[in-house]
């Protein structure tokens, strides 16, 4: 069963993740054995029958989700499908955590949480398809029979959901997103594991942060190694924080955004830590063998240079008592994992226990200056 872009957005309302795939610019060729299943099966997509003579549609086939145009390296992962197809999986991990498998036939795979939701994106499918098949007759061309498909599509949806702000301002970057009639929604998100009521730090880890398998265990991996090396539990944790937002939260400023997340919960030095390890990263300390990375040229460019507000705080936290701990940050920030490895939240359960203040009523319901941003990270697509 394959779909036409516009309805995967009109489905799980992320046309920024469909944008961004048809943006791309490095270019994956299907396989050869695919190219040949879909030559001798031209229309496996959308093939409503007609009644009494079947005519097949063919504006959906036409239309598949452009996933062998345009992967930019690192940005998704595209591994085969284990079943034995020549079929890939791109899994992208998106700004809001949700990580979506689409299939090189166009067929969405939800992630694993996204699962367990009251209906799938096949079931829904299927039942667009049935509610299509009581109103198709024999005179309707193939636009029409697709535009019964959409509308039936559409009729079962509940709400369409709203981009997160930050994610917004992208989207109109990248040309706009098309409008979608229909409600929004609010408030908690079907495809993401539901929060407990007083959630902790290690629920934001669980149910947020390590959906974002790769970020999720930069945080841990990078934590791991601070502890191998024999830190501090002050600078453990600010390992285990340090890019908190970039995996949880926003990507620009990570390191502002993070300090200021956590401040009313960790000791100052962690804050500071997690702060000025951002700016840090640019400059290199020969005598803590740190050097520029090699990552961020590639990422940045060689012409790149940091904004005068980086050089600025660069050059306050070289002379703050403090700086070691957000160098020992940036000196234990792994970038490259051992695939085998696998660290666990539960790790620093005690680690966490004894240096962060959880809060009796939860993280976001404790009416502290950053309670707001833990509830953005709860309800990540609310409309307000
Ligand atoms: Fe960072
Ligand atoms: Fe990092």
């Amino acid at each position: 069963m394959g779909t036409s872009v516009a309805m995967i957005e009109r489905h799980y309302g992320q046309t920024n993740v469909l944008m961004g795939l048809e943006h791309e610019t490095a270019k994956r060729r299907k396989p050869k054995k695919a190219q040949a299943a879909d030559a001798a099966n031209p229309d496996a997509t959308a093939n409503i029958e007609a009644k009494p003579t079947a005519k097949k549609s063919h504006k959906l086939h036409k239309q598949p989700i452009k996933t062998d145009a345009t992967i930019p390296a690192g940005a998704v992962d595209m591994t085969p499908v284990d079943d034995g197809s020549d079929e890939y999986e791109i899994c992208l991990e998106q700004l809001s955590f949700f990580t979506y498998c689409l299939r090189r036939t166009g067929q969405i795979r939800p992630p694993e949480h996204a699962r367990r939701r009251p209906m799938t994106h096949d079931e829904l499918v299927t039942e667009a398809r049935a509610i299509v098949a009581r109103q198709v007759t024999s005179d309707m061309d193939s636009e029409q029979k697709d535009e019964l498909l959409e509308q039936a599509l559409m009729s079962l949806l509940d709400r369409k959901v709203a981009m997160p702000f930050f994610g917004k301002a992208g989207i109109l970057g990248a040309g706009g997103g098309a409008a979608v009639p229909g409600r929004y929604l609010m408030h908690d998100d079907p495809r993401l594991p539901p929060m407990p009521e007083k959630p902790t730090l290690i629920d934001f880890f669980e149910k947020r942060i390590l959906l974002m398998a790769r970020g999720g265990q930069h945080l841990l991996q990078s934590a791991r190694l601070a502890q191998k090396n024999g830190l501090p539990e002050k600078i453990v944790l600010a390992c285990l924080l340090h890019d908190i937002a970039v995996t949880a939260h926003i990507r620009s400023d990570h390191g502002y955004y993070g300090a200021q997340l956590i401040e009313p919960y960790v000791d100052e030095e962690v804050s500071w830590a997690v702060r000025y390890h951002q700016a840090l990263r640019f400059y290199p300390d020969p005598q803590m063998n740190y050097e520029y990375p090699e990552l961020y040229t590639r990422t940045f460019g060689e012409e790149y240079r940091p904004p005068a507000y980086i050089q600025r705080d660069y050059e306050q936290a070289r002379n703050h008592k403090w700086y070691m701990s957000a160098r020992l940050v940036t000196c234990n920030d792994l970038y490259s994992f051992d695939p085998n490895v696998k660290v666990e939240i539960d790790d620093f359960k005690d680690l966490i226990g004894r240096n962060f203040r959880q809060p009796e009523e939860g993280l976001g319901f404790d009416n502290t200056p950053s309670s707001h941003m833990w509830r953005s990270i709860i309800w990540p697509n609310n409309f307000l």
